[in-house]
């Protein structure tokens, strides 16, 4: 059975669809064992694990080596991942893109468009690919963009958000990320398509919610969006236990 059918069922029943990132082993078997419905390699990667300043710099290589030992890590929950920039251009692009990952291990591929990217969404779904859409605030435009802004804010903008999300369901998209919607807008688009939206910053009215696990659980300090809600401090954890070897190390106590 499509392991991502569950998702379409949960969204018919009215059962939230619970979504983290996962880059690798460990954390992708310690989410499954906690019960997520599904892991998003995201191309968030670049920033929370690789260090560089945003998403555009991340390669097809890099999200097929991190989509390899998420794939280790699970049994159960399927995973998808992310096209990074430049990978999906075209159609046929878009697909031999997307075999890699499946290939690595994903169950699907999430690109960044709406209508701008019906035939690549098409055409994935001509070769049996399962893809998810991402709209509203797209990260692999941020430098085109100045920015990470909220999006739907004018009746204009809502008009074309609602107009991608059928579009993208008509091109047979298994579901739809809302990033940085507004919350009446992202209720609004959940009410009107079949397939689950899934939320990340756009408010509770969404099929589901995505966060990038490394913001819920505190591993990067430097920078956390306002609509997190932290759940842990693991970098206080990271310090306070080097700091401890590092003085067990130069005093010799144990
Ligand atoms: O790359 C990513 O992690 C994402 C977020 C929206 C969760 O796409």
């Amino acid at each position: 059975m499509n392991p991502l059918a569950s998702l379409q069922a949960m969204k018919q029943r009215g059962e939230k669809i619970a979504v983290l990132t996962a880059y690798d082993y460990p954390t992708a078997r310690l989410l499954e064992e906690s019960g997520i419905d599904l892991l998003l390699v995201g191309d968030s990667l670049g920033m929370v694990v690789l260090g560089y300043p945003d998403t555009t710099h991340v390669t097809l290589d890099e999200m097929v080596h991190h989509t390899k030992a998420v794939a280790r890590g699970v049994t159960r929950v399927p995973i998808l991942a992310d096209l990074p920039i430049a990978t999906y251009e075209t159609p046929a692009q878009a697909v031999e893109s997307a075999k890699r990952l499946i290939d690595a291990g994903a169950h699907a591929v999430k690109l960044e468009g709406g209508t701008s990217h019906v035939p690549q969404i098409e055409a994935l779904v001509a070769a049996r690919i399962e893809v998810m859409a991402h709209i509203g605030m797209m990260p692999q435009s941020v430098q085109i963009e100045g920015g990470y802004k909220v999006k739907g804010k004018t009746e204009l903008e809502a008009a074309r958000l609602l107009a991608d999300a059928i579009a993208v369901e008509k091109a047979g998209a298994f579901g739809v990320l809302l990033e940085l919607v507004v919350a009446d807008v992202a209720r609004r688009i959940t009410e009107s398509i079949k397939i689950p939206t899934i939320g990340i910053g756009a408010g509770t009215g969404c099929d589901g919610q995505v966060l990038v696990s490394h913001d819920l659980v505190g591993l990067f300090p430097w920078f956390t969006p306002k609509f997190v809600t932290q759940r842990a401090r693991i970098a206080d954890d990271i310090r306070a236990a080097a700091a401890a070897f590092i003085l067990a190390t130069k005093t010799g106590v144990r």
